[in-house]
C-alpha cells in the first residue's frame, strides 16, 4: 500500500471519479461504487492507514482522505440520480401509446341475405304451426325424379339440367329442386303433414344476370284431411304479404308439373320491376299428385294436399329491387351489409 501523499490520493480519486462518470447504468454504478468506496477500495484503505501514521500527521492525512471520499461518495449519488432519471425516461418511451395512430380497422361480419330470407320464410310458417324440413343436396335420383312422378324420358332429366355424379349407376345427383325433400317428409313423419324445406339446389346454368349454377329454393308441403286448392292460395297470398309487404298481389296460372295435377305458376305483382310493373314469377305449386302420395304409401282417397316451391334469389330481388343475379353470388361483404342483416 502506497503512502498517503497528496498525489496518490488524488490519482486514486481521479480513478474513482472516471469510473463513476462513465457508468451508463444503474448496475454498472453498483460495480463502480462497491469498487471504490467499498472496504478494498484504494480510498478506504487509505482512511484505515490512517490510525498507523505519527500524531501530527494524522489530522492532515484524515482531511485530505476524508475530502477525496466525500467527492467519490457525492460523485456516485449525483450519477444515480441521472441514471434513474434517463432509465425512466427510456422505459416512458419504449412504453408510450400514439395515441392518434389509425387503427387496423376489422370489418363487422354480416350473415348472407339469402341465408336471412330462407330462414324469414321459414318463420312465417312455423308461426302458423308447420316444421322446417332438411334434404340432402346430394340426392337419390329416386327421391329427385322417380318419386316426383317424372316419367323416365322425361327431358329434366336429361344431362343438360342436371349434375350427375359419377359413377352414373349410383344414381345420385345434385337435386336439382327441393321437392324430393316431400318424400322424404312423407315417409318419415306422421299424417297430417305441414312442411317447408328450404335449401340449396343445383343445375347446369351457366352464370349470368338472371341464373346461377347453384340457387335457392323453399318447398312447401301440407297433406291433410279435405284441403284444397283455396288453401293453397290463402298460402301463398299470406306469404306473399308476409314477403311483400301489404297489398302484394299474387296470381296464378294453369301450368303442367309432374308432381302436382292440377298445377299452376304463381305470378307476383311487381309496382318496380324494370321495363315498368307487372305480373313476374315466382314460383310453381299445384295439388299433390296421387301418384306422389301412392309412393309415399298414402291413400289418395283419404288424404289430399298441396304443394308448392319457389326461387329464394327470385323473392330477394323482388323484395330489394335487385336485377343482376350475381351480385348475390359474388361474396362481397358490402352487398350482404346492405341487403342482409349484420349479426
Ligand atoms: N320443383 C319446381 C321447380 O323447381 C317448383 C315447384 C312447382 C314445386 C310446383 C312445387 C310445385 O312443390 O307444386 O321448378
Amino acid at each position: 500500500m502506497s503512502e498517503i501523499t497528496p498525489e496518490a490520493v488524488s490519482t486514486a480519486t481521479e480513478a474513482a471519479l472516471a469510473v463513476v462518470a462513465a457508468a451508463a447504468t444503474v448496475s454498472d454504478l453498483k460495480v463502480a461504487r462497491a469498487e471504490h468506496t467499498g472496504e478494498q477500495s484504494p480510498l478506504a484503505q487509505f482512511n484505515a492507514a490512517i490510525k498507523g501514521l505519527p500524531n501530527d500527521q494524522k489530522a492532515a492525512a484524515g482531511k485530505l482522505v476524508g475530502e477525496a471520499r466525500g467527492r467519490v461518495t457525492a460523485a456516485v449519488a449525483e450519477r444515480e440520480a441521472e441514471l434513474a432519471v434517463a432509465e425512466e425516461q427510456q422505459r416512458l418511451a419504449s412504453e408510450a401509446v400514439d395515441v392518434t395512430a389509425v387503427p387496423l380497422r376489422w370489418r363487422q361480419g354480416s350473415r348472407h341475405p339469402l341465408s336471412l330470407l330462407m330462414e324469414r320464410m321459414g318463420d312465417i310458417f312455423v308461426a302458423m304451426g308447420w316444421e322446417v324440413a332438411e334434404g340432402p343436396e346430394l340426392e337419390n335420383e329416386w327421391f329427385n325424379f322417380d318419386a316426383m312422378n317424372f316419367d323416365e324420358d322425361h327431358p329434366a332429366r336429361a344431362m343438360q339440367d342436371t349434375f350427375f355424379v359419377d359413377p352414373v349407376d349410383s344414381h345420385l345427383l345434385l337435386r336439382t329442386h327441393t321437392s324430393p325433400v316431400q318424400m322424404r317428409s312423407l315417409l318419415s313423419r306422421e299424417l297430417p303433414v305441414y312442411v317447408v324445406a328450404p335449401g340449396k339446389v343445383y343445375r347446369t346454368d351457366e352464370l349470368d344476370a338472371t341464373h346461377t349454377p347453384v340457387f335457392h329454393q323453399i318447398e312447401g308441403l301440407a297433406i291433410d284431411k279435405g284441403l284444397t286448392m283455396a288453401h293453397l292460395r290463402g298460402t301463398l297470398e299470406h306469404l306473399a304479404t308476409a314477403m311483400f309487404g301489404e297489398g302484394a298481389q299474387i296470381r296464378l296460372r294453369p301450368n303442367y308439373f309432374p308432381f302436382t295435377e292440377p298445377s299452376a305458376e304463381m305470378d307476383v305483382w311487381q309496382p318496380n320491376a324494370k321495363g315498368g310493373a307487372r305480373w313476374v314469377e315466382w314460383g310453381g305449386c299445384g295439388m299433390v299428385n296421387r301418384n306422389v302420395l301412392r309412393a309415399a304409401g298414402v291413400d289418395p282417397d283419404v288424404y289430399q294436399g298441396f304443394a308448392f316451391g319457389m326461387g329464394i334469389e327470385r323473392t330477394l330481388q323482388f323484395r330489394n329491387d335487385m336485377n343482376d343475379m350475381r351480385d348475390m353470388v359474388e361474396g362481397d361483404i358490402r352487398f350482404s351489409q346492405q341487403f342482409g342483416v349484420s349479426v
